[in-house]
């Protein structure tokens, strides 16, 4: 059943981030890696569709000139467990040889998906690939992946928002949340 509003669909006591608590933070990561790529051209790839909203914001923070270019990777299905399948749904426009490359993500579960990815953006011989992600789980720990840039270590729980989905919807909150639990039932 649609409720009226998609706030009834949250877990009104695990709003994980406000969205001043994360644009603040995206505010500190640009900060950094502002530094990091003085002099540098940076082309940043977004991984859709969930880090639309971190790539938008993200890149906003920046007072320098960057690029973007998109990439679609299936690694999930329309629920929350991971099928560890990873296919290239759609491909960079841009030729990445000789380039420093910042992969922009809006959460790391179990690496597996940006483990793959970058193995894949290395062989096409770029300058640097470095990763930028929103939010990182627990067992993102577990996987060999090397995050340059974290916004935040969250809980092992099912979020949404802020691009994040459960079933394509929720992706427009501009909060991160967990669900309430009849929306799972
Ligand atoms: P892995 O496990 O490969 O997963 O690091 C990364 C991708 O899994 C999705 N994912 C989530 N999506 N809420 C979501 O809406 C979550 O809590 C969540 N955890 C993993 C997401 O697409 C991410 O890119
Ligand atoms: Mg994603």
């Amino acid at each position: 059943m649609d409720r009226a509003h998609i706030e009834d669909d949250l877990d009104p006591s695990q709003t994980l981030f406000t969205e001043e608590q994360i644009q603040a933070r995206l505010k500190e990561m640009a900060v950094q890696i502002q530094a990091d790529y003085e002099g540098r051209d940076v082309l940043l790839v977004g991984v859709l569709k969930g880090a639309v909203m971190v790539m938008a914001d993200l890149a906003r923070s920046l007072d320098r000139h960057v690029e973007m270019d998109w990439m679609a990777v299936s690694s999930y299905g329309s629920g929350t467990k991971s099928s560890g399948v990873v296919r290239i749904l759609k491909d960079l426009d841009a030729d990445i040889s000789g380039r420093d490359v910042l992969i922009v993500e809006d959460i790391i579960d179990t690496g597996l998906t940006l483990s793959w990815l970058v193995a894949n953006l290395k062989s096409r011989k770029p300058a640097s690939v470095e990763i930028a992600t929103l939010l990182r789980k627990p067992d993102a720990l577990q996987m060999e992946v090397d995050v340059k840039y974290v916004g935040f270590d969250i809980p092992n729980a099912f979020v949404v928002g802020y691009g994040l989905d459960y079933g394509e919807r929720y992706r427009n909150l501009r909060c991160i949340s967990t669900l309430a639990e009849h929306v799972y039932r």
